[in-house]
């Protein structure tokens, strides 16, 4: 009977947002999920998506009948292009196949089962040391063991490459190895386009399959290309990969589930082999996926003068990322708050691993009221130009109690 049902934990992260909303401070402070906030701590609803939500509203052909079981082609097709690069030769060579998904954690997911039931290396997946913390249970649920690899350093709070690579090249031939194509979750950490290639070699060696989650693509420096840069030099080298797309941060696109989901192969019967069987895997869990976000995001992407509104718009997102950055390194040196703090600036993307500890977090979540994960990460995106004073004393006081 469904008695027997032991009782779970909640979310942690979304049990935190729940904690935030009931409390009644008005100085609180919410640096916990993920999501992009104006100067205002106000969602921000792109405004190329406005557009393009106009666009598509006055549509007098819009319909709501069924997706294709793989999504739009006008979106999928873009999005791998976002990713490769149009003139990837493994699209040239129709070495690709991509299908929609419901946001990075449905590709994430159909990955997962996809690695499950196809992979015929060594079914282990080899996560950095952190990571995103539904990782774990997504490759779990689907029974696939999960085994962590070093990544950050708390000496350096940067990355600890020589860990890193070691453990690489100690996993077993043929292991799917997690990487995050850029901006990396929890850290903000990334590895440098040199280490990049250091990796795609011992990857290659290793023969391992990588499955890149790629959730932030335009937060790392603003610029897609650059944040694709991973990506592209695996590709480049040849090596048979999956790629979780993910539209939520970048579009601002969160509550719409959309996402991608892309195999990159060595040849084109390949490829569609493999399209064959996601079909399979897709209608059996969601039938196709939701158009809402996804003719959003494909209007955007197949418009050139949309395009580059959509790359002014994550400029202004990663930019004022980048200011809250130098202005909170500034304020914590003024205090002259015990520790170093050049991390903050040397860490990109939406976070910040800031090296708080858990009592440490707990006290500014009781004493202060700011919201953060247990592990010390920062959403740089939840400080502005008129909570950052507040958030660096409360900071500042509890590393030196
Ligand atoms: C985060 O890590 O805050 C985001 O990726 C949101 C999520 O779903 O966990």
């Amino acid at each position: 009977s469904a008695e027997a049902v032991p009782q779970a934990p909640e979310d942690p992260l979304y049990g935190l947002k729940r904690a935030f909303l009931a409390d009644p401070s008005p100085n609180k402070v919410d640096l916990g999920i993920g999501a992009y906030r104006d100067d205002n701590a106000k969602p921000w609803v792109l405004p190329v998506v406005k557009k393009a939500d106009d666009i598509l509203r006055n549509d007098p052909n819009l319909d709501h009948e069924y997706a294709p079981i793989a999504g739009i082609p006008t979106l999928t097709s873009k999005a791998i292009e976002l990713l490769l690069g149009a003139d990837s030769p493994a699209l040239k060579e129709k070495r690709t196949t991509s299908m929609q998904t419901i946001s990075g954690t449905g590709a994430c997911h159909v990955g997962a089962l996809f690695c499950a039931r196809f992979f015929r290396g060594n079914k282990t997946v080899y996560v950095s040391d952190p990571t995103w913390a539904n990782h774990n249970q997504i490759f779990s649920n689907v029974d696939l063991p999960v085994v962590k690899y070093p990544y950050f350093s708390k000496d350096t709070k940067g990355l600890n490459f020589a860990g890193m690579k070691a453990a690489i090249a100690d996993a077993p031939e043929e292991s799917i190895i997690l990487l995050h194509a850029c901006a990396h979750n929890p850290t903000g950490v990334d590895p440098t386009v040199e280490q990049w290639a250091e990796l795609a070699d011992l990857v290659a060696q290793k023969r391992h399959f990588p499955f890149f989650d790629c959730a932030y693509q335009g937060f790392a420096s603003g610029n897609l290309a650059k944040d694709a840069a991973a990506i592209r030099l695996f590709v480049e080298r040849g090596i048979e990969l999956i790629i979780a797309q993910s539209f939520a941060k970048n579009f601002g696109l969160y509550g719409e589930r959309a996402g991608c989901f892309h195999v990159v192969t060595d040849t084109p019967e390949t490829a569609t082999r493999v399209a064959s069987q996601l079909a399979i895997l897709q209608r059996s869990e969601i039938s196709s996926p939701p158009l809402y976000g996804a003719r959003i995001a494909s209007i955007v992407l197949n418009d050139p003068a949309l395009f580059a509104e959509w790359e002014d718009n994550l400029r202004e997102m990663s930019g004022r990322i980048i200011s809250m950055r130098t202005a909170l390194r500034a304020k914590l040196e003024e205090l002259g708050t015990p520790g170093t703090w050049n991390h903050i600036t040397d860490q990109i993307g939406m976070f910040s691993f800031t090296g708080l500890n858990e009592a440490q977090v707990l006290k500014l979540r009781e004493e202060a009221h700011v919201y953060m994960t247990k592990n010390g990460r920062i959403s740089m995106a939840g400080l502005n130009t008129k909570n950052i004073d507040y958030f660096a004393k409360a900071v500042d006081k509890v590393v030196r109690e």
